[in-house]
């Protein structure tokens, strides 16, 4: 039996930064309450008059990401990229990505599971990996988020949290006979409730909108920006990422304690800390990145084991716990040597 190994990170931010006391003309809001309520200080958009899209991030991520695992692109057998923030309605964004990574030919699988995208594109490539179907996976985190918000004070609940970046991991094949010490992904773990999908939402354009769906009417009444119930977000945040941590540390039958680094998706200081918590982790195994960049979805997983390297907190034979909950709800974590 095979498992897979993560051989290299990249991630990428855009230049411009919005700082809080950017963002309070506009939104009606204040450097205190963000920082507060979030932790966030700051956030990376790209330029709002360039037509750079989500692609665009990926690829600078997963340059940075091949170059560092010492894999060419042509040795890929497959790309999975995960967002929120497509570049278009269909085709998937993973195709715009391929063909802008020039590798034609391999599979290219979109993943559409917000926060937790990451982690469940890392899972569907450690299965293809593990049945020896295929070798090298790149696969991606990456959002344009500032393009989407509503960013007038009748958006400042959600405008505020989200910030825009890519993240990447190239996995390779490694044989269980040399497991004990190399480094490889131990499990990932996978949940979703859709009762709750409408909890943290863009209602619109929908396919359910009867008539012309680009009726003019339609235009000026409909709310294409994302709604969130964010008490509700962070009621199910705070229960579900401890249970599924825990249920990946006892797969592994491992305790907090033998954890030497926690990198959980960025939605809210106060989440990460919650869980911390109620877990008995100190806050110094806990590695956070929202204070810079904000919330970016699908990306803050890659992006914080890259920041986490760049810091010198992630080392090789480390053990690793990720966890992600998000729109959906969804929720995962995996568990790494690294
Ligand atoms: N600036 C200033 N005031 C604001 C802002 C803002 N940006 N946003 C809301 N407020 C006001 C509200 O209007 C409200 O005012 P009121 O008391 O006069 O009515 C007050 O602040 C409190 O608002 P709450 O919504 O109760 O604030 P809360 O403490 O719940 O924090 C937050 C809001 C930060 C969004 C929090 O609920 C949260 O983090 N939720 C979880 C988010 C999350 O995990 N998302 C999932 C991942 S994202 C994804 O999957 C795409």
């Amino acid at each position: 039996m095979k498992r897979s190994k993560i051989l290299g990170v990249g991630s990428y931010l855009p230049s411009q930064i919005w700082k809080n006391s950017d963002l309070e003309k506009m939104m009606d809001t204040s450097d205190e309450w963000i920082q507060q309520r979030t932790g966030i200080r700051q956030r990376h958009w790209v330029d709002q008059n360039s037509s750079v899209c989500t692609s665009d991030l990926a690829i600078e991520a997963s340059k940075k990401a091949l170059e560092n695992s010492k894999i060419k692109k042509d040795e890929l057998d497959m790309v999975i990229l995960a967002t929120l923030s497509p570049d278009h309605e269909f085709p998937g964004t993973a195709c715009f990505f391929q063909a802008k990574l020039n590798v034609p030919g391999i599979p290219a699988l979109d993943v559409r599971q917000q926060c937790t995208g990451f982690i469940y594109g890392l899972s569907i490539a450690d299965q293809f990996i593990r049945t020896g179907t295929y070798q090298k996976i790149l696969v991606v985190g990456a959002e344009v988020h500032s393009k989407g918000l509503n960013k007038t004070p009748e958006g400042r609940d959600v405008g505020v949290l989200f910030g825009d970046g890519a993240g990447a991991v190239v996995l390779g094949s490694c044989e269980k006979s040399e497991l004990s010490s190399m480094s490889h992904i131990l499990s990932t773990h996978l949940h979703a409730d859709g009762q709750f999908a409408r909890e943290l939402w863009v209602q619109e354009p929908s396919m359910n909108h009867p008539g012309d769906r680009m009726d003019s009417e339609y235009i000026k009444t409909a709310n294409f920006y994302p709604q969130m119930n964010g008490k509700n977000v962070f009621i199910h945040a705070v229960r579900r990422m401890p249970e599924v941590i825990l249920e990946a540390l006892s797969k592994n039958e491992l305790n907090t304690n033998q954890i030497d680094l926690y990198i959980f998706h960025q939605a809210n200081l106060r989440i990460n800390e919650r869980v911390a918590k109620q877990l008995e982790i100190p806050q110094e195994k806990v590695f956070n990145t929202i204070d810079r960049f904000g919330n970016t979805t699908a990306a803050t997983i890659p992006i914080g084991f890259d920041e986490a390297i760049k810091a010198g907190k992630l080392k090789p034979g480390m053990l690793v716990v990720s966890a992600a909950f998000g729109s959906g709800f969804t929720w995962a974590a995996t568990v790494i040597r690294w």
